[in-house]
């Protein structure tokens, strides 16, 4: 799982060492709650805003049906849901669904967040207009993205190109991020129409540091 950078992970402590699968799931439900909801950090190292390729993407579709997968604290579900969008938001984190769910409230618009783990949340078939994966987590998940976009559906893809190993003092020693071209190259195959696909440098809304990202817009056809 992609964690928040070493400038900010360095107020809270790391993993634990040889950790199981449940041991790191509840390590990465602490560490999110954590961070996203932390002031300090939300103003110097998050942005806070909904993710510009997401509204440049949905600028012109009808609203539909949307999954938000590993949503965080809401920016992007909530933006979608003032623009019409009937949003369901899967995350582990369950202190930051209770906060996406409070500013739902406090602007009037209806989100239906689910606690639980993507990995194992059924995405459903044909079912969803658009499917966002915002610097979610180190999966491609086309198979997923493919049975459960309707015929037409969008999925918009944001997170790090794999070069940002390079630059990034990583703690985890995890290698992270997507290859160059290997998004496109995947969801092309599985029969997806590719709207966009950059791989600028440019400031990441996670860690607001400037680097490689990739970006994928694609049409299930
Ligand atoms: C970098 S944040 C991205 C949040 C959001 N997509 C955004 O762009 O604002 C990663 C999110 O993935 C969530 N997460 C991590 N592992 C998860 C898992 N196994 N299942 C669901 N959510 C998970 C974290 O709780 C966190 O909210």
């Amino acid at each position: 799982m992609q964690q928040p950078g070493p400038s900010q992970s360095a107020s809270y402590p790391p993993p634990p060492v040889d950790a199981t699968p449940n041991e790191q799931l509840e390590y990465d439900r602490g560490l999110w709650n954590h961070f996203l909801l932390d002031a300090t950090w939300r103003n110097t190292r998050f942005n806070a805003q909904p993710n510009r390729l997401l509204l440049e993407a949905v600028e012109d579709c009808r609203a539909g049906k949307a999954l938000d997968v590993n949503m965080g604290e809401g920016r992007n579900a909530l933006y979608l849901a003032q623009q019409g969008w009937q949003v369901t938001g899967v995350d582990i984190a369950d202190q930051a669904l209770v906060y996406a769910q409070q500013q739902a409230q406090r602007l009037g618009v209806c989100l239906t967040t689910i606690e639980h783990d993507a990995n194992t949340y059924n995405w459903g078939t044909n079912q969803w207009d658009l499917i966002v994966l915002c610097y979610a987590d180190e999966g491609t998940h086309v198979a997923q993205v493919q049975a459960a976009l309707r015929p037409g559906g969008l999925l918009v893809f944001e997170n790090f190109h794999v070069e940002v190993n390079q630059t990034r003092n990583n703690q985890s020693g995890k290698t992270i991020g997507f290859a160059t071209n290997e998004l496109q190259h995947l969801y092309a195959a599985a029969n997806f129409q590719i709207i966009r696909y950059e791989e600028p440098l440019s400031v990441a809304d996670f860690s607001k540091e400037t680097c490689r990202l990739v970006k994928l817009v694609a049409q299930k056809i």
